[in-house]
């Protein structure tokens, strides 16, 4: 690091190595918001300090995310504000990260010359010394494929009490509509070892529950070497859960995103037997017409797909269930669609995102001469929108007079008053930051509440003894 210590030898004092201000803002998924908080942390550690504003900071990254083409335009929106700041503000310094840099390239800088770096993921702990290259003069182009160092750096993150933990990098299948394996690289999984010791300082720093993170977790390990004595692949997600599950003072545990292609049964008897994991599972299906799911190259079947919900209510009969859904993929007529409005209705998700398909740069689909009109795909949107909230709404009735353990993460940012925290099947929920004996509750406790207000998408509660 470019700094020396002062008189006394201690550490410098930010304002003795102050470099100015950043500002980062992130457009996507839980590991595009994993890769801030790293370089966040970079940021911090090379003396930069969080700005008040976006159009007041010295320093703006744009950590972007084209799983959809709206997301990508969002990014050209800023950055078209940022370029005028830099007109009478030459000092300021404009980075664009994540997954539009990697697609993007040298097609960003030329677009908008006033950027300073363009980083793809697989750099995101290197921004020190890109950033470094920048100060020297340079315009800095980092998109080549890259092995994932470990990273070294302290994340600054958001939360004090939840947080994310990489296990497994990029991803390795070639569904025919998604753009992450050609920005997100080859799978890379962490060592377990290195893990453990991540969240073993976690623990250390406070913090009460940790998200494992992957695009696709159920194939973390393939690329680590080890087989069982039985001949069994060691160092599955299974193993990884058994391994870190004893870390003391970690009381939560979960992991995302799964794939139904390759979730196993042996998982989810890890998930019933070991009580930190959380009774919830995000298993995106993405259509419930085997005939799309076959064009989307998933390699399962809706009836597989079922067979694993079943599973887990039969093992976790409390179990949460979400889901990511594609409407409007090339071909999709309207009974395939109606097989997906089933599918929601069948299974009853406590959540869905969804989502009209976006045809996207270097994916096979989009090739497609059977692409859907705008206003089809508009209105399916619409239709599958309105159900998913119904059924949520119906789910969620089941939390009515229950007793439920929420961990305190924050202030209700609408009612001061509030804490907010999510029970262990990931539903936000409210309640009063004063307890039956009057007590104060303060952030990363765990409290009992009964549930007295279900909501779509949230719930209240009173405290309990
Ligand atoms: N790895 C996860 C998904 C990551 S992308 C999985 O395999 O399920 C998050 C979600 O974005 C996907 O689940 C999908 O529903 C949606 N998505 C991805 N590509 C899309 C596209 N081209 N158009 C519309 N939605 C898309
Ligand atoms: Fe995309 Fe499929 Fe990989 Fe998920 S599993 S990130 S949808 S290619
Ligand atoms: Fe978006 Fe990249 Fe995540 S495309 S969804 S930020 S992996």
């Amino acid at each position: 690091m470019a700094t020396s210590s002062n008189a006394l030898g201690n550490k410098p004092l930010l304002t003795e190595i102050g470099r100015g201000s950043y500002w980062i803002t992130t457009f996507g998924c839980q590991m595009n918001k994993a890769d801030s908080e790293r370089m966040a942390g970079i940021l911090e550690g090379m003396g930069y300090f969080k700005a008040k504003a976006e159009l007041e900071a010295d320093l703006v990254v744009y950590n972007t995310c084209t799983i959809r083409d709206n997301a990508e335009q969002k990014v050209y929106s800023y950055l078209g504000r940022q370029a005028q700041r830099k007109q009478v503000l030459p000092h300021l310094k404009l980075i664009v990260a994540g997954c539009v840099a990697q697609q993007e390239g040298a097609t960003l800088l030329r677009r908008v010359p006033e950027i300073d770096l363009v980083m793809g993921p697989q750099h995101a702990n290197r921004l020190e010394t890109l950033l470094t290259q920048v100060e020297n003069g340079q315009q800095v182009l980092a998109t080549e494929e890259s092995f994932i160092l470990e990273d070294l750096t302290t994340a600054r993150r958001d939360s004090q009490v939840c947080a994310w933990v990489n296990v497994i990098y990029g991803c390795n299948e070639r569904c025919t509509y998604c753009v992450v394996p050609s920005v997100r690289g080859k799978e890379q999984s962490r060592t377990p070892e290195a893990i453990r010791s991540e969240i073993e300082k976690l623990a250390a720093l406070g913090y009460k529950e940790i998200t494992l993170l992957g695009q696709n977790i159920d194939a973390y390990g393939r690329d680590l070497p080890g087989i069982t004595k039985e001949g069994r692949r060691q160092n599955t997600l299974t193993d990884l859960l058994h391994y870190i599950h004893n870390i003391e003072g970690i009381d939560r545990i979960r992991f995302a995103t799964s794939h139904p292609r390759y979730f196993t049964n042996r998982l989810i008897t890890a998930c019933a037997e070991l009580p930190k994991i959380c009774e919830h599972f995000h298993i995106p299906f993405q259509s419930g017409d085997n005939q799309i799911l076959k064009a989307m190259a998933r390699g399962y079947t809706i009836e597989k797909y079922k067979t694993i919900i079943e599973h887990i209510r039969d093992l976790i009969p409390n179990a949460a269930i979400s889901s990511d859904v594609i409407v409007g993929f090339p071909g999709e007529d309207d009974q395939q669609f109606q097989n997906t409005l089933s599918i929601i209705e069948e299974i009853g998700f406590d959540l869905v995102n969804t989502a009209a398909y976006s045809p996207r740069p270097n994916t096979p689909a989009a090739t497609w001469k059977n692409q859907i009109p705008d206003s089809i795909k508009i209105e399916r949107l619409r239709e599958l929108n309105s159900l998913v909230e119904k059924t949520a709404k119906k789910r969620n009735s089941r939390y009515k007079n229950h007793l439920e353990e929420v961990l305190a993460e924050g202030i209700n940012p609408k009612d001061k008053q509030q804490l907010m925290g999510r029970t262990r099947t990931n539903r936000l929920t409210f309640f009063p930051r004063e307890g039956p004996q009057g007590q104060l509750y303060k952030n990363g406790e765990l409290v009992k509440l009964k549930i007295n207000e279900v909501r779509s998408f949230s719930l209240s509660g009173i405290p309990v003894n």
